[in-house]
């Protein structure tokens, strides 16, 4: 029965491309059902193909049973995927997404101003040479007063209203015990910035919190000079404050500095005519500093004689204050960021 074979090949290819065709155009659930009963259903086309077979001659059986299986998994995986298609449209008009809508940032986190204002300290001191050093914020009396010529009893300690956390153990009330830890582990020269954080028993307000940071300076060499220490004050506020800044250097006193100056620059606020911040003097203070006290080299282990030096001491937050035009300290720790977004 050649004749009957050659049929069923015939017939195969072409319910093939139909069932390709037809399949293209389900597109609902009842083409779908409709599909599946014209195709696959005991009584469907496949399955009348799958009755022919049961005629052709036994030696080909199995070459046109391989066909037709292959034809019904075709036709199957036609109809399994115009499913899948149908399905997902369905879900989809649930789950609707609007390709127009924005995007969602993630919200980036901002560096603190007292960090923005450390790192640009740090950054003026490093590029003149000055290393950086760090300090323990829990010290003894030793290192905070004594070893800075602050003898016991000494009014100067009035000066800092002290934390204290046992009769000898405080925290520090300024980054200038970091000077002698350094001094007394190196030789000189000496230069080294040393920034941190320092606590003051004070009443809060508008001007002072209970801790603060600042940064610490230190050079010691030989003939290390007044004139050196001025110079490199103005280097330093010219670079953070700007060129057209107007300062003045004022005498005072530190027990570990002698001679010891204060610096002031012109107030931002009133361009020196005199407000509120500058309490009308028309100066803000920035900094104070001085020739390293004799005594202070003599208790680390420096001979006077033969070095010199001089120290500085930066107020952060004053600083902080002042170039964003801040009125309140307290916002720089309440961390409300409302006010830290903005910088
Ligand atoms: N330690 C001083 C203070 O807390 C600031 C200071 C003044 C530091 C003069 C210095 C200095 O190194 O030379 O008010």
């Amino acid at each position: 029965m050649p004749d009957s074979s050659l049929n069923l090949e015939q017939s195969i290819k072409s319910l093939r491309d139909k069932a390709e065709a037809s399949a293209g155009s389900i597109a609902s659930v009842d083409d779908l059902e409709k599909y599946r009963i014209e195709f696959l259903a005991r009584k469907g086309s496949v399955g009348q193909l799958f009755e022919e077979l049961k005629s052709v001659p036994p030696e080909l059986k199995p070459n046109y049973g391989k066909q037709l299986n292959e034809l019904r998994a075709f036709v199957d995986s036609l109809h399994q995927s115009a499913k899948e298609k149908i399905e997902s449209a369905a879900s989809g008009e649930k789950k609707f997404i609007d390709l127009t809508l924005p995007g969602r940032v993630p919200a980036m986190g901002t560096r603190h101003p007292i960090t923005q204002t450390l790192e640009d300290i740090t950054a003026i001191f490093t590029a003149m040479g000055f290393g950086t050093v760090d300090g323990p914020e829990i010290e003894d009396d030793y290192h905070n007063f004594e070893a800075l010529n602050f003898p016991p009893n000494h009014p100067a300690r009035d000066m800092q209203d002290t934390f204290f956390i046992e009769d000898d153990i405080l925290l520090r009330t300024h980054t200038s015990p970091v000077q002698i830890r350094v001094m007394k582990e190196r030789r000189p020269p000496v230069r080294v910035i040393m920034p941190g954080r320092v606590y003051r028993n004070e009443a809060i307000s508008a001007r002072s919190y209970c801790l603060f940071h600042q940064v610490e300076g230190l050079y010691v060499d030989r003939n290390v000079s007044f004139a050196e220490l001025k110079g490199t004050l103005v280097a330093f506020a010219r670079e953070f404050y700007g060129n057209n800044l107007k300062y003045k250097f004022r005498p005072s006193f530190f027990p570990f500095t002698e001679p010891s100056l204060e610096m002031d620059i012109t107030c931002f606020l009133c361009s020196g005519k005199g407000c509120r911040v500058c309490k009308h003097s028309g100066w803000l203070e920035v900094l104070g500093a001085g020739m390293v006290h004799p005594n202070v080299l003599q208790n680390v282990g420096y001979d006077p004689e033969e070095f010199t030096g001089f120290a500085f001491g930066i107020g952060v937050e004053r600083t902080t204050l002042l170039r964003h035009n801040i009125s309140d300290i307290r916002l720089l720790f309440e961390n409300d960021i409302r006010f830290l977004k903005q910088f």
